[in-house]
């Protein structure tokens, strides 16, 4: 049995990847195909603990080769498709939409096209074992108020970015090939995640490179903007429950219960660094907090009612902030040479054009 992961080598996905074949929770001989196009996100150094295993084959590609993703469906033959692949950066969303609808919009399309055909292919048994998870973010149900409930699945769509409207586009034709041609697909749709592999653009790990760099911390607008954070293992976990046990057509919202304001995030990462790696000078990180120009749209509040997945999976995060937060600081301390090798690729272009506009 094998099961097919597109987007592995980003942050999500290679994690998803790295538990699935080290976990104790891998089925036996079930190996993952890893289709992911190594965009600046994709990182194959994230994979090196199972270079070579037997389990994992890395294919270099996009989702919107059609040619490609059917030769997969047909070499291997998987019993679901996984699918992480996707842009991911707000803030890149709105410097460069394009890229965001052609793989959010037109690549979800074009896979889901090769995996209705392959779908259509198999026999009952197959068909009926067969699952597509697409994996969503909390962004398409738009911005909360500070007394609005939680988002629930049946929140309505209201996206606010090119990178949550291309997310929603995508979330809406998985749907749609469900409703139409039957598709047994599943979806999740997370709150923000943080841990290992992190790529540097994004709040935390931004905040504790930066910091050991000696460089300011960047805090869009007033700091106050709330995010709901999940330990990216636990995200991990939510996902191969719902493979296992979802039901088909439906759409569970995974999180943490973890709501808080950016500059609290901040100062967070600020102690454990304090604690973790003091600065030379005796001070605190913290003294390298800089406020600077908001997002453009910046949504003020997401929050996760994750009591779905829960009540009828029996899904819940295994860390709290705390735990999660000291693990993922800890752990970029100990993978300094990671970082190095992110640091020195393209991401120093975009971290010039992102932050020379801010102020
Ligand atoms: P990421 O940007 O770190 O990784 C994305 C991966 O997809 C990269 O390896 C990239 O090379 C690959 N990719 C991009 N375009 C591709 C294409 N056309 N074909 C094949 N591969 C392609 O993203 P992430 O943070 O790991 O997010 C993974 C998924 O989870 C995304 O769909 C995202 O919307 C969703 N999500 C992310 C979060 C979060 O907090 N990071 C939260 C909820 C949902
Ligand atoms: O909610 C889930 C989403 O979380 C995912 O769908 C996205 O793929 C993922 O990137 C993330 O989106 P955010 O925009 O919430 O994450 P980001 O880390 O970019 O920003 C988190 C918050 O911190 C947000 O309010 C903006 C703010 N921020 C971000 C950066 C990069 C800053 O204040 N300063 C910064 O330099």
């Amino acid at each position: 049995m094998t099961i097919l992961v597109t987007g592995g080598a980003g942050f999500i996905g290679s994690n998803f990847v790295l538990d699935w074949v080290l976990g104790d929770h891998l089925q036996e001989g079930e190996a993952v195909v890893n289709l992911d196009k190594l965009t600046y996100a994709g990182n194959l150094e994230n994979l090196k603990p199972i270079e070579g295993h037997d389990a994992h084959t890395f294919v270099h590609g996009d989702i919107g080769d059609r040619a490609l993703v059917k030769s997969l469906f047909e070499q291997y033959k998987p019993r679901a498709v996984i699918n992480f692949a996707a842009e991911s950066h707000v803030d890149r969303s709105i410097h460069g939409p394009e890229d965001f609808i052609e793989t959010n919009v037109v690549g979800t399309f074009h896979l889901l096209e090769e995996v209705r055909a392959y779908f259509a292919s198999l026999g009952a048994l197959d068909q009926n074992a067969f699952r597509f998870l697409h994996v969503s973010t909390d962004e398409v149900y738009g911005s909360l108020g500070s007394d609005d409930p939680a988002f629930t699945e049946g929140h309505r769509y209201e996206p606010n970015s090119p990178y949550s409207a291309s997310k929603a586009a995508s979330d809406h034709l998985v749907r749609a090939y469900h409703h139409t041609y039957g598709l047994p697909i599943l979806t999740t749709n997370c709150s923000n995640n943080y841990g290992p592999y992190h790529f540097p653009e994004k709040l935390i790990p931004l905040m504790i490179v930066n910091a050991q760099a000696g460089k300011n911390l960047p805090v869009y607008g007033d700091g106050q903007q709330v995010r709901d954070w999940l330990y990216v293992k636990d995200h991990c976990s939510a996902i191969r429950r719902v493979l296992e046990a979802g039901r088909v057509g439906e759409v569970y919202n995974v999180g943490g219960w973890n709501e808080k304001p950016n500059i609290e995030i901040v100062r967070r990462v600020c102690a454990l660094l304090d604690e973790m790696n003091p600065r030379a000078d005796g001070k605190s990180y913290a003294q390298q907090i800089n406020f600077v120009t908001d997002r453009p749209g910046h949504d003020r509040r997401y929050a996760i009612d994750a009591s779905k997945i829960e009540r009828e999976l029996g899904w819940k995060p295994a860390e709290t902030f705390e735990t999660g937060i000291r693990k993922t600081v800890a752990w970029y301390l100990e993978h300094r040479g990671w970082v190095d090798n992110v640091l020195s690729g393209s991401y120093r272009d975009w971290l010039e054009k992102n932050y020379s506009v801010r102020g």
